[in-house]
């Protein structure tokens, strides 16, 4: 990242949430002849920047892809590091984070984790969860067709326990049932390594957001290539399927 001065973006230009897929790590480190390890440990380093000029910018909440719930295939001793990294992660940075003001919020299935993990996401959501400046969505052990699905079962037991009639069962009233029904839906999901798909995130969710995919493996993605996706976002005629532009959320 570079530590030239920026010009601040204004802030009715920046958008309030944005997803980012952390793509390429392991071709970063590939391209360097460095294990696949290496590529996710700068990758947590890019987080951290990110996290830092996001709440500079004035970015109100980020969705983050960590770890999906299709990962697990990978050979477990890259799994394991992954967890690793995600344990130090919040070892390390979570009084940080909330020195800062960054709330932090998990999406995903936790029943699976591992013990440790699990209470460590809660210790971070429980410690953090007065804060207001930025919201970090960890998306962890997550993928959007199991929180759809999941969505499903909790509404089927409000119907089931007459706390819902099945005809309420609305688009706005089922956003209700998803792992984080209090987060508004991203405007932009950005991601890197050129790949351009979703990869089973935010699929419910990003309806109507805008979509950057920069060619930059996630470990050199940094401030200028954030703003300048938010420069993209900027250029671009957000409609939510009407015929006038509307500026998002
Ligand atoms: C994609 O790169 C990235 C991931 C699967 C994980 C993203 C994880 C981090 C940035 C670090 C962990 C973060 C926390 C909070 C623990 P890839 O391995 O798919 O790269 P490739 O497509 O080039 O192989």
């Amino acid at each position: 990242m570079s530590d030239a001065p920026h010009t601040p973006i204004a802030a009715a230009d920046v958008p309030r949430h944005v997803g980012i897929i952390m793509d390429g790590n392991g071709r970063w480190a590939a391209s360097r002849g460095l294990p696949r390890v290496e590529g996710h440990r700068r990758g947590v380093e890019t987080l951290r920047r990110t996290i830092r000029a996001a709440g500079e910018i004035g970015i109100k909440f980020i969705t983050i892809f960590s770890f999906s719930a299709e990962n697990w295939s990978r050979p477990a001793s890259e799994v394991g590091e992954l967890m690793g990294l995600l344990r130090r992660f919040i070892r390390n940075d979570l009084a940080e984070l909330h020195k800062s003001g960054v709330r932090v919020r998990i999406i995903g299935e936790r029943d699976e984790l591992e013990p440790d993990i699990a209470r460590l996401l809660t210790e971070a959501e429980e410690l953090t969860k007065g804060n207001t400046n930025l919201t970090l969505v960890v998306a962890f052990n997550y993928g959007s067709r199991q929180e759809i699905v999941r969505g499903v079962h909790r509404a089927m037991k409000a119907v089931a326990e007459g706390r819902l009639k099945a005809d309420d069962i609305t688009a706005d009233t089922f956003s209700g049932f998803l792992d984080a029904p209090d987060i508004p839906d991203p405007d932009l999901i950005i991601r890197t390594s050129g790949e351009q798909r979703l990869s089973n995130f935010l699929l419910w969710q990003a309806a109507y957001s805008e979509f950057v995919f920069v060619p930059t493996f996630w470990p050199d993605f940094d401030r200028a290539a954030l703003e300048a996706a938010i420069g993209e976002f900027r250029q671009r005629e957000r409609r939510f399927g009407g015929l006038v532009a509307k500026t998002g959320s």
